[in-house]
């Protein structure tokens, strides 16, 4: 297939271009850099240099291509709700060219995303927060118009993606220990994170494009809950700093815009995934991707 692929630069677009290539996909890359143009072609995909907001362009790359994947998103999160907004023009735009064949599209959102009925974790078929609640639920909602409209459009939802260079958000807690000089968690400690080895999740998009099934989500799931007590662990060894457990009135001095979300247990289920794609994820876990971790590598400014 060919398949067009935005995103192609960034840490999943790093891992998925080869991913497709070595499975026979014709990769076309967009590049909004000579960089990345230049790191493209070395990886043996097509270049399309262009801005995702650049819907024209956008358009005319996809007019040509048997499958598209979207993975590119800016997260400046200081303006989470206009790059939300405009990713969710971009698959608009995207899912409107592919409108009426069944060349797919796949998009990208997270697992923490999923709400949870039961208070166990979050499955597949779970609805979606709204955008007035969180603004990325932009991208959902706008895979739910073109899915409504009959187009073969996935949602691939994302837990936190690693190998032992990137952690998701874990990465913030890194450089808050790093800043402060001890890792802490609240209370036990006990909720957890859902997490996938980067390698996993990239075959679980090349398994969407060759045999998913139009409206489906799937979960790239490949650890239902790392409770963040031993995330914490791990880091403060690595580290060779204190771990300890402070209350959540004490969260925001130390997490700052993260307090919100460190108290919550955001365990994800890939069952239906794996069932209905025959997704088997066996790499590396988060706990031994973390522990193999340069941490001599300053973060705390970055
Ligand atoms: N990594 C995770 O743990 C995780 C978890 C949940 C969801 N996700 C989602 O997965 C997707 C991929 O994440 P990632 O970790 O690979 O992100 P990343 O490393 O930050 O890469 C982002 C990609 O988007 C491109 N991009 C951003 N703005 C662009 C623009 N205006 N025009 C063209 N390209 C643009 C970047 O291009 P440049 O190279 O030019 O900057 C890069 O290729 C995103 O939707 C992300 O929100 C990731």
């Amino acid at each position: 297939m060919r398949v067009f692929l935005t995103g192609a630069t960034g840490f999943i677009g790093s891992y998925l271009v080869p991913e497709l290539i070595s499975a026979g996909h014709h990769v076309v890359g967009l590049s909004r850099s000579d960089a990345g143009a230049e790191a493209l072609t070395g990886a043996g995909a097509e270049v399309f240099r262009g801005d995702v907001n650049d819907l024209g362009r956008l358009r005319s790359a996809a007019e040509t291509a048997d499958a598209v994947i979207h993975a590119a998103f800016n997260h400046d999160f200081s303006n989470l709700k206009q790059h939300s907004e405009a990713d969710g023009k971009v698959i608009k735009a995207l899912g409107d060219v592919l409108a009426g064949s069944d060349r797919p599209l796949v998009v990208t959102s997270g697992t923490g995303l999923a709400r949870s009925r039961t208070g166990s974790p979050a499955v597949e078929t779970d609805d979606h927060v709204t955008s007035a609640e969180f603004p990325r639920a932009a991208s959902e909602e706008a895979a739910d118009a073109l899915i409504a409209s009959g187009g073969n459009v996935m949602v691939i939802r994302l837990p936190q993606v690693h190998d032992t260079r990137r952690f998701g958000r874990i990465t913030q807690h890194i450089k808050l220990a790093q800043q402060q000089g001890r890792v802490v968690y609240v209370g036990e400690g006990r909720n957890r994170l859902p997490a996938v080895h980067v390698s996993d999740a990239v075959h679980l998009y090349r398994l969407a494009i060759e045999k998913g099934q139009a409206g489906a989500r799937y979960h790239a799931v490949g650890e239902e809950g790392v409770a963040l007590c031993d995330i914490a662990e791990v880091i403060g060894a690595g580290m060779k700093v204190p771990v300890e457990s402070i209350t959540p009135q004490e969260a925001s001095d130390y997490f700052g815009p993260l307090a919100n979300l460190v108290t919550i247990d955001l365990a994800a289920s890939s069952a239906l995934t794996r069932q209905q794609l025959g997704w088997d994820p066996h790499g590396p876990d988060l706990l031994t991707d973390l522990r193999n971790l340069d941490y001599t590598l300053d973060r705390s400014t970055s």
